[in-house]
């Protein structure tokens, strides 16, 4: 019988995990003839005494373990409790749940039946449908945690994911195994978004089941949006393939450009052939750091023949952005007119304007796709 174990973190929860294990057995009972269930509480010696009334009900139930440990944030008792379950109580699912009352333990069955239908990692989302924030959380709130799923989910252009910062997930031990090395240095709060990502990048089933959130009735949040807010910016800017993709982008920009002017005011070469040349530098240069930086976690693999094969495939997709930018430039041309663009005292070319947005909404999807897609395709699980 598999072994669920749900992880419960814990700072001054005494007023709530008392009523959540409550809940917790019921949910268990309807699920025992096909799973076996403890609670694991990793609390961090709360001084609202939470441990002792975890301590009392392990006289009562036999299923609680209770791991005691320094306060170092979210992620760290995350961490902490995951190792702990895997290695010490033989889990072969792991939850991770609020212990605030946030998150209803009505909604594990619909995580479980998401794993035997061949997930291996469940999120259980606000934002897709049947899932809720509070209605009675500020506008801020509301903000705070919309905006904020749609930067990481564009920011990392994975958007297929819906929901990255809830904390009410189920994964296989296995999803775990393979993403806990150096998983401790994501102490607090960002530990949701950095292993949520681990696992999209090691290409494991993830799914979402719609939760509803609800506000906690009794004692207080311990998020510090100012020290969570740069966390997840910061984490965007070091850890998203599109960003390094888009600098990348850039610096083949100014390669082709330099190597172009050098050719040509250094070397007083004929200009198409300098061109030429820096365009075919940039290309090839920008192919390399791709695939050495940007999709380093997808490295194209498989000896020369291959590396052949997608350096090609590099170049065609170069040449369609070219395609792109003649086809965008024509239509515009012939829809929007030719007439400069005033900007108070600026008269801008209509070529330019259309040049920008062609290649903001235009060149810049199209190769992230197919670099993401064709190029350094994920390889098959
Ligand atoms: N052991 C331990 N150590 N537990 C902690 C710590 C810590 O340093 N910090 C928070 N917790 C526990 C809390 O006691 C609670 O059970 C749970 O982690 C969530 O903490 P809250 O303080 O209630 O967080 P929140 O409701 O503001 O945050 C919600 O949104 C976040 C981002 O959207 C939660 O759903 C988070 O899980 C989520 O990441
Ligand atoms: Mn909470």
């Amino acid at each position: 019988m598999p072994h669920v174990v749900i992880i419960l973190p814990t700072y001054n929860e005494a007023d709530n995990i008392r009523q959540l294990i409550k809940q917790l057995t019921d949910v268990f009972k309807q699920e025992e003839e096909a799973y076996q269930f403890s609670i694991l509480v990793v609390d961090d010696m709360s001084p609202d005494k939470t441990a002792d009334i975890v301590q009392e009900l392990q006289k009562r139930h036999s299923n609680i373990e209770l791991l005691l440990g320094e306060k170092r944030g979210l992620g760290a008792a995350y961490v902490r409790g995951m190792h702990y379950a895997v290695d010490k109580m033989q889990a072969d699912i792991l939850f991770q749940m609020d212990s605030d009352l946030s998150h209803d333990p009505k909604v594990i069955p619909s995580f479980l039946r998401k794993i035997e239908q061949g997930a291996d990692y469940v999120v259980g989302s606000r934002y897709i449908s049947g899932g809720s924030i509070p209605e009675n959380w500020g506008i801020d709130r509301k903000i705070y945690s919309i905006a904020g799923n749609l930067v990481i989910r564009f920011g990392l252009m994975i958007p297929r994911i819906h929901e990255w910062t809830s904390g009410y997930r189920a994964m296989r031990t296995e999803v775990f195994r393979k993403i806990r090395h150096g998983l401790e240095k994501y102490r607090g709060y960002i530990f949701q978004i950095a292993s949520m990502h681990r696992v999209v990048k090691a290409h494991f089933a993830i799914a979402e089941v719609p939760i509803s959130f609800i506000d906690r009735k009794y004692g207080k949040s311990k998020i510090i949006p100012k020290e969570y807010i740069p966390d997840i910016l910061r984490y965007i800017l070091l850890n998203s393939s599109f960003v390094r993709f888009f600098i990348t982008g850039l610096f083949g920009f100014g390669l082709d450009f330099s190597i172009a002017a050098f050719l040509i005011y250094m070397l007083h070469m004929f200009e198409p052939t300098a061109n030429a040349i820096s365009a075919a530098i940039a290309v090839s240069s920008n192919f390399l750091i791709n695939n050495y930086w940007s999709f380093n976690h997808k490295k194209i693999t498989g000896g020369l023949p291959v590396y052949i094969r997608k350096y090609m495939q590099f170049v065609i997709v170069a040449v369609g952005s070219v395609g792109i930018q003649w086809l965008g430039m024509y239509i515009a041309f012939h829809t929007l007119g030719e007439q400069d663009i005033i900007v108070g005292t600026f008269n801008i070319h209509p070529w330019i304007v259309y040049k920008i947005c062609i290649i903001i909404f235009f060149i810049i999807p199209y190769s992230y796709l197919m670099y993401n897609r064709v190029i350094w395709r994920a390889p098959e699980k």
